[in-house]
């Protein structure tokens, strides 16, 4: 069957464009969250607050944070696991709580909806607050939950999310279209409440690094997401799922992992076999991109002389990323810290050891995809 996707040809309602966001939940929120943002420097964005949908958690458990790095509101979602544990009681234990793809529009989002309603199993659509994002959720056949979105809120130069009464806005049914735009629910709300201040990251530490010209509080910026790693029963089951419904294309295959793309990127999620987690030693894996080669040599020094724990993993988990590390907070997520991402077609190199790498580097010309950062460092 054939859809029209904005005047394109495609086999299915959407057209994914990116990794967008990645969730995890951990034991140990404060510490997690301690991690992300004063070990990694990344931003809290918003904070949800569980206490009345599940009265009977704790209340140190019901709370959830929004991560970003850079102007999406969020790039990672962390919630405690006993809120996963408690309130969806058929996905006790797990960790990763979602994966999620960008697509162009808010119709592919609707369109998205039956689509994979037939082709998967959904778990639930419509937009959510915060973040705003239009989006359908559904489960991939080892349980893991896979989003298709459009519009995610974009914090802008203030550092401040969109205030609370967004929320009217939310959807939790499949929503009408046409859609006003975001610049008429800004003025609708501004007229009615005035202009309300949204959430924003208060930053503790002291900026004491010069990062190429910039003062942060650490010598490095995370930019981009660069992919996740997931754990399942068969890499090649689950290709039904990720090739076929979602629509990514394989990159390579490798020691029984499976690499996948969304556009011209080496990969943006890697199958890994099931069998290889207790080898590793770790749950779920993702990578974020710093913006120079000098911050990533920065960075592996920084974490490391702070104590962080450095894992020693395989070089065959990262085929088209240059150089890189890996780290770990007190969940069991290993974050790798990388520059100098390959194109699909780049021939796979996988990074060298840190402690081998020179003090500069040739740039990898279009051999590399890497996509601008856009806005400020800090
Ligand atoms: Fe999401």
């Amino acid at each position: 069957m054939t859809y029209l996707v904005g005047g394109l040809e495609l086999d299915r309602p959407f057209r994914i464009e990116r990794l967008g966001h990645f969730g995890y939940h951990t034991p140990d929120l404060p510490g997690t969250l301690r991690f992300l943002t004063e070990e990694l420097g990344l931003f809290c964005s918003d904070i949800d607050d569980f206490t009345t949908r599940v009265p009977e958690l704790p209340k140190e458990h019901a709370l959830g944070y929004f991560i970003r790095c850079n102007s999406d509101h969020h790039t990672m979602v962390i919630g405690s696991q006993l809120l996963v544990d408690t309130r969806e009681p058929a996905r006790k234990g797990a960790l990763v709580n979602q994966l999620s793809w960008q697509v162009g529009s808010l119709k592919q989002v609707v369109e998205g909806i039956d689509y994979l309603d037939h082709n998967a199993r959904l778990r639930r659509i419509g937009r959510d607050s915060p973040g705003s994002n239009w989006h359908a959720y559904a489960y991939c056949p080892d349980g893991y939950v896979n989003e298709i979105y459009y519009g995610m809120e974009q914090v802008g130069w203030d550092g401040r999310s969109k205030p609370v009464a967004y929320a009217e806005r939310a959807y939790h049914t499949r929503p009408p279209l046409p859609q006003i735009r975001e610049h008429q629910e800004v003025c609708d709300i501004e007229a009615r409440d005035g202009i309300l201040p949204g959430f924003r990251h208060e930053e503790k530490r002291e900026a004491a690094y010069d990062v190429e010209g910039v003062l942060l509080p650490q010598p490095f910026r995370l930019t981009r997401l660069a992919r996740a790693c997931l754990f399942v029963a068969d890499p090649e089951a689950s290709l039904a799922f990720y090739q076929d419904t979602l629509g990514l294309k394989v990159t390579e295959r490798r020691g029984g992992m499976i690499f996948l793309r969304a556009a011209d990127e080496h990969h943006s999620l890697a199958l890994l076999p099931e069998a290889m987690k207790g080898e590793l030693g770790i749950g779920a894996a993702c990578s974020f991109a710093v913006a120079s080669y000098d911050q990533l040599r920065a960075a592996y020094d920084y974490l490391r002389t702070r104590g962080n724990v450095i894992l020693d993993l395989p070089a065959d988990l990262s085929p088209g990323l240059s150089y890189g590390f890996w780290v770990k907070g007190p969940e069991a997520v290993a974050i790798q810290i990388t520059y100098g991402a390959e194109r699909f077609d780049a021939g796979g190199s996988t990074p060298p050891a840190m402690a081998d790498l020179p003090a500069t580097i040739q740039h990898g010309g279009e051999r590399w995809f890497q996509p601008p950062f856009l806005g400020p460092l800090g």
